[in-house]
């Protein structure tokens, strides 16, 4: 027993560290960091106290159908006029390394500032510690032009099962009515089979509640526009990029509009 306590003092006391590495863990550095902050603070700069009439390009899904997306690049830098680019989540397949530096790749040939959302995919192989460094927090707000855009990370499954963070929604909602118009930007949209019933209606409830006027999502994978909801705000979902579609919202005095255009 003696020698057994001893062996086993002597073998620990040389692997100090044995358990501080996982292979699990994404500890491995990217060379980007904080491009959401930064385009964020570009466009808080660029942003009028007053309303005036702005377009976002939309699109996302990208995952690695890396032919379409530098396509969907191109076609946006076509556009002079975009405030700015929303990318709705998914930019990795599997939420590896090297997809995000593919990502940081294609997207930074556009000319626009760009913000990106997180999707479930980049979740994966604890892909959302490389999405924070690289872009910021997971959950964050603009307010462009008086109108308030509120970028969710709404992933469930990939996230041990936890439910959307409803109360930091609800906090950003609060008190908003101000704006001239409310967007709310979240990977998955809430009939989506993530979502329980509970927190679909939950989160419907919300954006009735505080009279959000649209809410965006990608995920699904094709372009759907409407309202699902008999009370509720009208719901956007983006297609991926190998359908070769981007799409513009168009936020005018007099309301605002869904634009897609084949590429
Ligand atoms: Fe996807």
């Amino acid at each position: 027993m003696g020698i057994l306590l001893a062996g086993l003092l002597l073998f620990s006391a040389g692997c100090d560290n044995i358990f501080e590495y996982s292979p699990y863990k994404a500890g491995v550095r990217v060379p980007y960091s904080d491009l959401n902050l930064k385009a964020l603070k570009v466009l808080e700069e660029q942003s009028r106290e007053a309303f005036a009439p702005f377009s976002v390009g939309v699109f996302g899904d990208t995952h690695t159908y890396y032919d379409d997306f530098e396509e969907q690049v191109a076609r946006f830098n076509k556009q002079d006029s975009l405030a700015f680019i929303a990318h709705m989540g998914d930019l990795t397949l599997s939420g590896i390394y090297r997809e995000f530096i593919w990502y940081r790749k294609i997207s930074s040939k556009l000319k626009h500032p760009l913000l990106t959302l997180i999707g479930n995919h980049d979740y994966l192989s604890n892909g959302e510690f490389m999405y924070e460094e690289m872009f910021g927090p997971s959950n964050f707000t603009l307010v462009y032009n008086n109108c308030l855009f509120v970028f969710m990370d709404d992933i469930i499954w990939e996230k041990n099962v936890q439910d959307p963070d409803f109360a930091w929604l609800e906090s950003v909602l609060e008190g908003s009515e101000h704006y001239k118009y409310r967007f709310v930007l979240a990977h998955i949209p809430p009939w989506s089979a993530p979502f329980s019933k509970g927190n679909e209606y939950y989160y419907n409830m919300l954006m009735e509640k505080y009279g959000v006027d649209l809410s965006l999502h990608g995920h699904t994978h094709s372009y759907t526009y409407g309202q699902p909801y008999e009370n509720g705000p009208p719901y956007f979902t983006s297609s991926s990029s190998k359908r070769r579609e981007i799409f513009y919202l168009d936020v005018k005095e007099d309301g605002f509009e869904i634009r897609k255009e084949d590429i």
